[in-house]
C-alpha cells in the first residue's frame, strides 16, 4: 500500500506486525538482542508504555514509511530504535539530577550512547540527534529523520491517549460494577 494513502490508525495497527517481519528484523536484530537495548523496558515512556516498546513502534512506523517511499528504510528502523536510548527514567531525573531539560537534552544524551553501544552511521547518528525538531532548533539534515520525526509524534500521542483513555475508563466504572 502506497504511505500517502496509510492514516495514522493504519500505522499504529500495523506496527504491532513488526516481529512477523523478517525484513525488518534482518536490520536491527542486533540492536534487538543487545541487552542495553533490552534495559529500556525498566523506563516508562508515555502512560503505560517502556522506552523500548516506544522505540520500537516508532521504529517499525518510520521503517514502513520509509519503505513505501523507496528511502533508506533500514537506517530509518535502526534510527528509531535508538532515538530514545537516554537510559534513564525521565519522570524522575530532574528531582534526581537536577536537570530540568530532557525534552532538548535528551537526543544528544541518546545520539552518544547510540555511538557508545552499537554501529550507527552518520545518517543514523543524525536521525537520533534531530528527532525532537522544532523543539531543538536544528532540523533533521536527512528525510528519513522526518519519517522518525512522524512516527515519534503519533507514537507519544497515541501513547497518551490510550492512558488518558484507560484513566477514564476506570475512573466512571460504576462502583457497584466491581
Ligand atoms: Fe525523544
Ligand atoms: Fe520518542
Amino acid at each position: 500500500m502506497n504511505a500517502e494513502r496509510m492514516d495514522r490508525e493504519e500505522l499504529i495497527q500495523k506496527s504491532a506486525l513488526w516481529a512477523q517481519d523478517p525484513e525488518y528484523l534482518r536490520c536491527v536484530r542486533d540492536i534487538l538482542d543487545n541487552k542495553v537495548f533490552q534495559s529500556m523496558d525498566q523506563f516508562i515512556q508515555h502512560g503505560h508504555t517502556t522506552c523500548k516498546a516506544h522505540c520500537i513502534q516508532v521504529s517499525y512506523i518510520a521503517y514502513q514509511i520509509c519503505q513505501n517511499r523507496g528511502w533508506d528504510s533500514r537506517s530509518a528502523a535502526r534510527a528509531g530504535l535508538l532515538h530514545d536510548l537516554f537510559l534513564y527514567d525521565w519522570h524522575t531525573h530532574a528531582r534526581e539530577t537536577g536537570e530540568h531539560f530532557h525534552g532538548f537534552t535528551h537526543p544528544r544524551v541518546a545520539m552518544e550512547n547510540a555511538i557508545r553501544y552499537f554501529h550507527v552511521s552518520e545518517k543514523e547518528q543524525n536521525m537520533i540527534l534531530r528527532h525532537m525538531w522544532p523543539l531543538t532548533p536544528v532540523p533533521p539534515k536527512y528525510k528519513e529523520g522526518y519519517a522518525i520525526l512522524y512516527a515519534d509524534k503519533i507514537c507519544g500521542l497515541a501513547e497518551v491517549g490510550s492512558h488518558i483513555k484507560a484513566w477514564f475508563l476506570v475512573a466512571l466504572w460504576p462502583r457497584q460494577m466491581g
